[in-house]
């Protein structure tokens, strides 16, 4: 591989041992996948946050390295953590799990990251531009960053991307590299979708008949960026789709080559299926929204249908931490505390104890949760749109 003088400095330890044995470490990753040089990246991700994913040796990991001096050299943001970190007494996170949780984000912090943990780091700051390369882990973000943002990244590893972003380099590779991004597969679609969880329905779907491939989609005639972070969400989840293209929405979509591939049809049937597939309850303990994590439209979606009502049971909506200052700032969360609801910050569903909290079943209108939840934290799942989940609470 090909490194350049700066690259052979941090080879050589000139800046530090923790960066030479990380930068090792990409020069290996590299090599593995035939990389010919090193590439500058402009904005890192780092997955492996929530105390619940990492436990004591991902802790005691992190606190090592930030005691030895590392430090990120990019714009940094973490993936959701596993609480609120303001308001998780209140929220009824574990004591115990709260202390971990805080030593996690303080090393973190040590290294000069950003502790705004979220998996939509481009709707809070982090937003890298087209075709810039970056090194993301959160496959949902991953998946948006390629797909709709056209920033070129690899699905990182927890530690790959921290050696990105204490190097500033990532191995030029995979998804970084044009001829990699052209569609294998095409996904026809031959019905109307409307809500998030129907994108959400869809993504689960193809994310499973098509794997590791690259969609191209025709028949999508109206999405926003919600819904298409819905379905990158959901494809990544049951598969692991890291691009897709959308004819004539997707910013890649009229230049890649499309002749000749392999279609697959997806209609009302396949969407209908998809939702009683994802149901393993009727009713559900707590409603959780936001996965990925809400953006100030869905915020306000649900601050809209909760206005002067009260819930039989907890709603949160989950999303970062500026998120939720602006929804402070328009009177959302005003409005959906009334009613008994709570914005949650920092984390989510999925990498948040709600297991040891006393929930069995969770309502989400996610693809992506629907998917995780039985294994992840044990729980019957009630997968529907907003619409049905929230007027269930009324
Ligand atoms: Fe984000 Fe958690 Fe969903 S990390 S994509 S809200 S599972």
């Amino acid at each position: 591989m090909h490194l350049n003088k700066d690259e052979e400095k941090m080879l050589d330890g000139e800046q530090g041992e923790v960066e030479k044995n990380l930068f090792r470490l990409l020069i290996r990753l590299g090599d593995i996948y035939g990389a010919d040089k090193m590439i500058p990246v402009g904005s890192v991700q780092v997955a492996g946050v929530s105390y619940k994913s990492i436990g004591d040796p991902g802790m005691e990991f992190l606190e090592d390295f930030a005691k030895k001096g590392a430090k990120v050299k990019v714009l940094t943001y973490l993936n959701p953590a596993g609480m609120d970190l303001e308001n998780w007494e209140k929220l009824g996170f574990p004591k115990d799990f709260a202390k971990n949780q805080i030593r996690i984000m303080n090393a973190f912090k040590k290294m000069g990251i950003i502790v705004t943990s979220t998996c939509t780091p481009y709707l809070a700051g982090n937003l890298p531009r087209f075709r810039e390369h970056i090194a993301w882990s959160e496959s949902s973000a991953v998946s948006f960053s390629n797909s709709v943002i056209c920033a070129r990244t690899n699905s990182e590893g927890g530690p790959s991307a921290l050696a990105a972003a204490i190097c500033g380099r990532t191995p030029n590779y995979g998804l970084h590299l044009w001829q990699n991004r052209q569609p294998t597969v095409k996904i026809k679609v031959e019905t109307d979708l409307d809500f998030n969880a129907d994108f959400g329905a869809l993504g689960y779907y193809v994310g499973k008949q098509v794997k590791n491939k690259i969609p191209y989609f025709t028949g999508i005639k109206n999405a926003n960026t919600d819904q298409l972070k819905a379905l990158g969400a959901a494809m990544a989840a049951s598969g692991a789709v890291a691009l897709y293209h959308i004819e004539d929405m997707t910013p890649e979509a009229d230049i890649v080559e499309k002749k000749g591939l392999e279609t697959i049809s997806v209609g009302k049937k396949e969407i209908n299926d998809t939702y009683k597939k994802l149901n393993s309850a009727k009713d559900p303990d707590i409603v959780i929204l936001g996965c990925p994590h809400a953006s100030l439209r869905e915020i306000s979606t649900l601050a809209n249908k909760l206005n002067g009502k009260h819930l039989k049971k907890p709603v949160w909506i989950c999303t970062s931490r500026v998120m939720k200052e602006a929804a402070d700032r328009m009177g959302f969360t005003e409005i959906i505390n009334k009613a008994g609801g709570e914005i949650v910050s920092d984390t989510c569903m999925v990498v948040s104890p709600i297991e040891k909290m006393g929930y069995k079943t969770t309502g989400v209108n996610s693809g992506k949760a629907a998917n995780y939840l039985p294994g992840f934290c044990k729980q019957d799942v009630v997968f529907a749109n907003i619409n049905k989940l929230i007027e269930a609470q009324l």
